[in-house]
């Protein structure tokens, strides 16, 4: 099931998430909608706040290569274990703040540690645009969209642009 993504300014999107402790079948449904809701937007990455749920959940899948093999990945309660000194930066979006884009620098590679749609706990170093992702996702689990890493001007008009565009939706 597709489900509505919140567009900010929400005051949803400003929260800090629970850690989910048990799986459950309404938490692993959450997640493939959540997969489904990305692949359909489309995007690279969703977080469960973005869907106006509170819990520590994030999907990606960072293949963008037509033709390529789609590896979606459901991560609940992640966690950055060890960050790269060496930092990239990448011109970032979101799909709570469609079309509109900025330069944002990061770590360059992550350790990432996460429990899987299994319950199983993962452990993977991420590079690229999967590092990024990553970051930018867990980064919604903590209440922090990625205009927080960029000048106050800049951050203020895209606010702008989003309180403007949620009126024209009927979504203000
Ligand atoms: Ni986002």
């Amino acid at each position: 099931m597709i489900r509505p993504i919140l567009l900010h300014p929400d005051p949803r999107l400003k929260k800090v998430c629970a850690d989910v402790p048990d799986l459950t079948d309404e938490l692993r449904t959450l997640a493939d909608d959540m997969l489904q809701t990305m692949y359909d937007a489309p995007g690279v990455g969703l977080a469960a706040p973005q869907v106006g749920i509170l819990n520590r959940l994030i999907v990606l899948d960072c293949v963008k290569e037509e033709g390529e093999t789609v590896r979606p990945l459901i991560m609940f309660n992640p966690e950055i274990i060890a960050s790269s000194d060496e930092k990239n930066v990448y011109e970032e979006g979101c799909l709570s703040i469609p079309d509109l884009f900025a330069d944002v620098t990061r770590p360059k590679t992550v350790q990432v540690r996460w429990m899987d749609r299994d319950g199983k706990e993962q452990n993977e170093e991420m590079d690229g645009l999967w590092a990024t992702c990553v970051q930018h996702e867990i980064d919604h689990l903590e209440g922090k969209l990625f205009i927080d890493h960029i000048k106050p001007l800049r951050r203020q008009m895209i606010t702008r642009k989003m309180v403007k565009l949620k009126r024209e939706l009927g979504r203000g």
